[in-house]
């Protein structure tokens, strides 16, 4: 039997998994260990948060938190994220699991010892403010080439140059607006171009099987030539090299993530109690290893990890890396900082039923990028549950359930046995790619629709094995309108009266077809065919792990309903969604990100005006209560008294105040900032403080007494 192994990119703990994400990686890597279980393959079907490097840290800091609580925050969330879009992981772990720090310091110390390791002195940038080695996309500069001002770190986004963010002119530091200087340090580089010859054999022996966007990304690294990589970094968050000599450093985020797939393997056996188990998925050539991600983590997968993969020694290397290009929104990329995103958790907040999840599903499924970007918007949305999944699949089956019970009490109308013999052949001989000789007796009408009703799914599962989750999904839409007008033309209402025996040949087919979908629907609307399979009342498959249904992929042409088998009560498998409930989610997408481009455009005045620093409403306040938010390090909860009105402040000053401390304390306080959620408390406005060299924030207060409530011009 085959055994695949799927991972999808372990996203960074650092952040809201959105749509883009999931169209990128998450949901096709999904749809394939669903479709894979249903065929009765051994899958193992993983993935984590990523929960190191700078950007963690830098998020950490500007939150006022530590790394290890914001690391805690979001792979929480992410990880509840995906189940609720039913992301059928066997197991969701994270790299800042002991084991992975155990086994990435093993890795690490075993390449250094077969001497594919060396230690080499370089200069870096180093921010002296937040004590800090730059990573490139935290310095800007002017670049050296065509004079760009706002170059990234070793990127022109103008001219295009890449350079060594040495050569940036005018660097300053993104972290704290300051120039950086210069500092010596060293680090441990992979010899990564020593292996430029077996790399391109492992590519080209497998370019066939492979996505073009893939194949031209890695020919192009490879033709430029492969150059050493430095895979260590100067940092206090992540997993510490293992030499003395190495204080202060860890192990490069992307070097120590890419093996977080194995260490999460091994947790995994661990938990089964089956330690051992891991090395079956990862060392053991029958095992075909799939990685899953978005276009870019390319090189790092078809590059870098099979090299380092290779330097070790022992273990499989990936079969395909079906990677994705990007999901836009509404015709433009997504940008968090620009508020054009929508994140799961938002999306899941707003739609929490279940069968808006499947449309989720279903519309990311049928706009994947999977040769080019492609884009999500809120009408597509709306119109693929309406006209698609309400219209045509989910009419066709809720008419067959109908018609049955009022015709035959629910029952499989029977049909004559030569019939079922027949049937049985046919829908076998499509799966051995036979012409289908129909016998005598069949409607040319019944021939066209079963024609595609035993065709059909072999060939959509072709299209799985062969990553095109996009067509599998709209083939097997078509197969559901399909299904639909065979309904029509059969009219069976019409028919039922006067030759019962035709009606019930037509209800016995849709029947059929009904039991088809329930299969072949389950990869991209799990939620919607397990309510599907129960009102036909027959047993659940829909890919979850652990399931054992045998190659059911297969069996699903053959009758899955036999005549006399009573069905449950019909009721919808899907609602239909009102044009209001779209049209306010695109009202509140345009104008999150209006608010955001006014302010940003404000900020291009270089004066303020005198209406601006009004429109802050600077009032002086009290201090009536103060206590620390738990599971943070920096932040109060307060209770300001303004005179006429009590405000909830967050503020993160923790490190700097006790809270009995601050009590009867006066202040200045901003009323008229948009409330924000903090950590979940709520702050309607904020303290002004002034920051002492270190960073540290020092509350400004009234020199002289002065009431309450008092206005700061
Ligand atoms: N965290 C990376 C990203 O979100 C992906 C890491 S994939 C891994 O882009 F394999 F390195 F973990
Ligand atoms: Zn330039």
């Amino acid at each position: 039997m085959a055994r695949i192994l799927i991972t999808a990119a372990l996203p960074y703990a650092n952040g809201y998994i959105h749509l883009g994400h999931c169209a990128g990686a998450y949901l096709p890597a999904d749809l394939f260990a669903r479709y894979a279980r249903l065929r009765g393959y051994e899958v193992l079907f993983l993935c984590g948060s990523d929960e190191h490097g700078a950007p963690i840290t830098i998020a950490a800091e500007q939150e006022g938190i530590s790394p290890q609580e914001l690391v805690e925050h979001y792979h929480r969330a992410n990880a509840e994220a995906f189940a609720r879009l039913g992301i059928s992981f066997d197991y969701y772990g994270r790299t800042t699991d002991p084991l992975h720090y155990e086994f990435a310091q093993r890795f690490f110390l075993d390449l250094l010892h077969k001497g594919y390791l060396e230690a080499r002195q370089e200069e870096q940038f180093y921010d002296p403010v937040a004590n800090l080695f730059l990573p490139d996309r935290y310095v800007e500069g002017t670049c050296p080439y065509c004079g760009y001002e706002a170059a990234r770190g070793d990127q022109c986004d103008q001219c295009g140059a890449y350079y060594n963010q040495l050569e940036l002119r005018n660097p300053r530091s993104l972290i704290t607006g300051k120039p950086p200087i210069v500092r010596r340090t060293w680090h441990w580089y992979f010899l990564l171009s020593r292996f430029q010859k077996v790399l391109e054999r492992y590519i080209e022996e497998r370019a066939d099987q492979w996505k073009e966007n893939v194949l031209q990304q890695t020919r192009s690294w490879l033709r430029q030539g492969l150059s050493d990589r430095p895979i260590t970094r100067d940092l206090n968050w992540g997993v510490p090299v293992p030499l003395p000599e190495a204080q202060g450093k860890v192990l490069y985020v992307w070097f120590e993530a890419l093996l977080g797939y194995i260490s999460i393997t091994q947790r995994w056996a661990h938990q089964r109690g089956t330690p051992e188990l891991w090395q079956q998925w990862w060392m053991e050539p029958k095992t075909r290893y799939i990685a899953f991600i978005g276009k870019d983590n390319i090189v790092f997968h078809t590059l870098m990890f099979p090299a380092m993969l290779m330097a070790h020694g022992g273990y499989i290397l990936p079969d395909n890396v079906p990677a994705n290009e990007f999901l836009n929104l509404e015709g433009q990329k997504f940008s968090k900082s620009r508020h054009w995103s929508i994140d799961v958790r938002d999306f899941l907040a707003d739609f929490p039923e279940e069968h808006a999840v499947d449309a989720l599903r279903y519309t990311l499924a049928a706009n994947l990028p999977e040769t080019r970007d492609a884009d999500f918007s809120w009408r597509d949305f709306g119109a693929r549950t309406n006209n698609e999944l309400v219209a045509a699949f989910g009419n066709f089956v809720n008419r067959t359930l109908q018609f049955i019970h009022r015709y035959w009490e629910g029952r499989i109308p029977t049909v004559p046995e030569h019939f079922l013999q027949q049937w049985s052949q046919l829908a076998e001989g499509a799966w051995k790619g036979t012409t289908l000789q129909f016998g005598e007796g069949w409607s040319p009408d019944e021939r066209t629709f079963l024609e595609q009703l035993f065709r059909k799914p072999p060939h959509i599962a072709q299209l799985y094995e062969r990553f095109r989750f996009r067509e599998a999904v709209t083939e097997t839409m078509a197969l559901a309108r399909a299904a639909n007008k065979f309904f029509n033309d059969a009219a069976p209402w019409q028919v039922v009266g006067d030759t019962p025996e035709l009606a019930a040949r037509a209800l016995f087919i849709c029947a059929q077809a009904t039991g088809t979908f329930a299969v072949l629907f389950a990869p991209v609307l799990p939620f919607a065919a397990r309510r599907l399979y129960a009102l036909l009342r027959l047993p659940v498959f829909v890919g979850d792990p652990e399931e054992k249904s045998g190659d059911l992929w297969r069996r699903a042409t053959q009758p899955l309903l036999l005549p006399g088998h009573l069905l449950g009560e019909p009721c919808l498998l899907f609602a239909k969604l009102p044009e209001e409930r779209i049209e306010r989610q695109r009202a509140k997408l345009y104008h999150a990100v209006e608010t955001a481009m006014k302010s940003s455009a404000s900020a291009e005045n270089t004066y303020a005006t005198l209406e601006d620093l009004q429109r802050l409403g600077l009032r002086i306040g009290r201090i009536i209560a103060a206590e620390p938010i738990a599971g943070t390090r920096k932040l109060l909860r307060l209770q300001v008294d303004l005179g006429s009105e009590q405000r909830q402040i967050v503020a993160g000053i923790a490190h700097r105040y006790r809270p009995e401390q601050l009590i009867g304390q006066a202040i200045v306080v901003a009323t008229k900032l948009k409330p924000a959620v903090i950590r979940g408390v709520e702050s309607q406005g904020m303290l002004l403080a002034a920051t002492t060299a270190e960073g540290d924030p020092v509350l400004l207060a009234p020199v002289a007494e002065v009431p309450v409530g008092a206005e700061v011009r």
